[in-house]
């Protein structure tokens, strides 16, 4: 009987996961390996700076999805390549993240491809309404954040920024005002409270330091 049980709730807990979480899988879609997806967006994005902010954003959304038990990979994926046509729309923001939903079809999943676009959605008119769409928005702009409060400490190293000065940096609103704090409230909609979220993303591009030369 209580084996019985326990291989329902199994199945039944295996249903949802796999429903849910890997969607994309079950509808039959491709995601390209992370190798790759680099390799795709150095084809790209010739600009070292803006690679690097690809990076910052990845680490960040890596870290929100393993802390909130979200699929890993998209959303990391999403994030490292969220910018991927910068170097062709940079002057020509309503046209960013179009030409990225041409060069990601078929190697990323669907949501990925819309919470690219939804991170444009002043341009694209997709707004961001679900939890993916969200995470990138916030990431987005909180990586510039942390990166811009580590320019300003004597070191301008990440591992020196202390997360007291980077909430204190975050409610000075003329500080690094382009990283718009409207936009990095958004991780409240993915279940992270402000302080944490500032913290989680700390810890992520401390962790990749060296790849963001800081
Ligand atoms: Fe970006």
């Amino acid at each position: 009987m209580i084996t019985s049980f326990s291989t329902v709730f199994f199945c039944y807990w295996l249903f949802l996961a796999v429903t849910f979480k890997f969607s994309w899988f079950l509808r039959g879609e491709h995601m390209i390996e992370r190798d790759e997806a680099l390799q795709l967006l150095k084809k790209y994005l010739k600009n070292e700076k803006h690679t690097q902010h690809s990076l910052a954003v990845e680490a960040i959304m890596r870290e929100m999805a393993r802390m909130s038990h979200e699929d890993e990979e998209l959303w990391g994926l999403t994030g490292l390549l969220h910018d991927i046509d910068y170097g062709y729309t940079e002057d020509t923001p309503e046209k960013h993240t179009m030409i990225a939903a041409q060069i990601l079809e078929g190697l990323l999943p669907q949501e990925g491809i819309e919470a690219i676009q939804a991170h444009n959605y002043k341009h694209t008119g997709r707004l961001p309404i679900n939890a993916l769409d969200r995470a990138l928005v916030a990431a987005d702009a909180v990586s510039g954040l942390v990166i811009a409060t580590a320019l300003i400490i004597p070191s301008k190293k990440l591992a020196d920024v202390k997360p007291e000065t980077l909430l204190n940096k975050y409610k000075d609103k003329t500080f690094a005002a382009r990283c718009e704090r409207k936009r990095i409230e958004l991780c409240a909609d993915t279940g992270f409270e402000l302080e944490q979220f500032l913290q989680i993303s700390l810890t992520a591009l401390q962790k990749i330091a060296d790849k963001l030369d800081m």
